[in-house]
């Protein structure tokens, strides 16, 4: 973890700069220019500070239970998952009109995204406008983002309700035209003896069912860092019916429950576990109906939302990588639980953003979980992290919980190397 190390080093010496800085032993110039003796004090005091670093670090409390986690090795990238450069020609469509759009819906011919800033937009061509607010005003930061909203999932039935999973008002029912909206589960509704902490994504079936993941009992959505770095497995998947309005938890034990989707024959339930790297396929109905398997383990990233493809099989968006661009450094702090303890206790998780490599990345999967397509923007130049792969009028729209723009790739392009 270069960042987090450097910086808290950088933030060491400050306070003893003259203290440290003529023991420095590796530095040839200083070694030449100074006798022993200091050098012998200077280790007594380098020992005395290392040893009331210890001490404070050891009283200090830890705001997490962080777990171990050993992942095996990442995947190598050949065979489907060799690398190629297809997603780096996606398009940035309303660049600077969107901010991180991250669930896509059509509905009637025109594009619909939720994003940070509480809105939930339409996009007719190029024209975005708006369709209505998750919460209130302000927006934009750390503070305000609870009472802002933040609609993350959606759905969009036949009549034009639109089903969001705002991640700190709950489910909503939103009047696409009118942006008028009711909430369905409030969040300080028990189910199963906990109020949701972070709705996140939600499928809807045929019959009106609902069937939406709260990622964690301990992290709202700002503290998505701390939620993937403490690895405990809290997420879970609620399920609701439209016309009995009765809710109920279907599973639990999920280490950040993210996206979900239904199959075609809407037997089973196909569910983003972030944090492990693993796709959940969780049996709906026919003799396995309640048990819950693992589709697809150990993903080259951590996927995020899940759609259908037109061809058979699902999206899946990647919201970082694993291992594509130098030495894997996640995986390495997740298997180490006093390294997280560490960090959990001096700097802000949020650096984890640098910890992932930059480079873009989505899948394709067919029904029994085996990647079957790849497309890769290794540089970033186009896409570093997607949310979710929306089709729509023949091209793949990319959406991203950062980015300032909707990715659109022709879908002609994915056979074009
Ligand atoms: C949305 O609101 C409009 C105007 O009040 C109404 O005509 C329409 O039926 C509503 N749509 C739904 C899905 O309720």
């Amino acid at each position: 973890m270069e960042h987090p190390r450097q910086r808290k080093k950088g933030r060491k010496a400050e306070g003893s700069k003259e203290k440290r800085s003529p023991g420095k032993p590796l530095d040839r110039k200083h070694q030449t220019q100074q006798t022993r003796t200091p050098c012998v004090q200077c280790l007594v005091v380098f020992c005395a500070f290392l040893g009331l670093l210890t001490t404070v670090l050891m009283i200090l409390p830890c705001p997490a239970d962080p777990q171990e986690y050993s992942f095996s090795a990442p995947p190598k990238l050949e065979g489907p998952l060799a690398p190629n450069t297809i997603l780096s020609r996606a398009e940035h469509f309303v660049e600077g009109k969107v901010a991180g759009p991250e669930s896509l819906v059509t509905y009637k011919g025109d594009l619909y995204t939720g994003t940070a800033d509480g809105r939930v937009l339409r996009i007719r061509g190029e024209e975005v406008t708006l369709v209505g607010r998750t919460g209130t005003p302000p927006c934009g930061t750390y503070e305000t983002e609870p009472t802002c909203g933040r609609p993350l999932g959606m759905r969009v039935d036949s009549l034009g309700n639109l089903y969001i999973a705002d991640a700190y008002l709950g489910l909503l029912k939103m009047n696409i035209s009118t942006g008028e909206h009711k909430t369905l589960i409030p969040m300080d509704v028990e189910v199963a003896g906990h109020k949701m902490m972070f709705p996140n994504d939600l499928a809807m079936d045929q019959d009106g069912v609902i069937y939406l993941s709260d990622s964690s009992l301990t992290w709202q959505r700002r503290d998505v860092f701390s939620l993937v770095l403490e690895m405990k497995p809290e997420g879970r998947v609620l399920r609701y019916d439209t016309k009995t309005k009765q809710v109920r938890q279907i599973m639990d034990g999920i280490n950040f429950a993210n996206g979900v989707e239904l199959s075609p024959d809407q037997s089973y339930l196909v569910v983003a576990e972030t944090s492990t790297a693993r796709i959940l396929k969780h049996h709906l109905r026919g003799d396995h109906a309640g048990r819950t398997e693992v589709l697809a383990d150990n993903l080259p990233g951590l996927p995020d939302n899940i759609r259908r493809s037109s061809r058979g099989g699902y999206w899946v968006a990647l919201a970082a990588t694993r291992g594509t661009k130098g030495p894997n450094v996640m995986d390495a702090i997740q298997a180490r639980a006093w390294l997280k303890r560490l960090i959990f206790k001096t700097i802000p998780t949020t650096l984890l953003l640098h910890a992932a490599p930059k480079y873009g990345l989505i899948l394709e999967i067919d029904e029994t979980g085996t990647i079957v397509a790849s497309y890769h923007d290794p540089d970033a130049a186009s896409i570093a992290g997607g949310s979710e792969i929306h089709e729509h009028d023949g091209h793949l729209y990319i959406g991203s919980y950062f980015a300032r723009f909707i990715g659109k790739l022709a879908m002609e392009e994915l056979d074009r190397l």
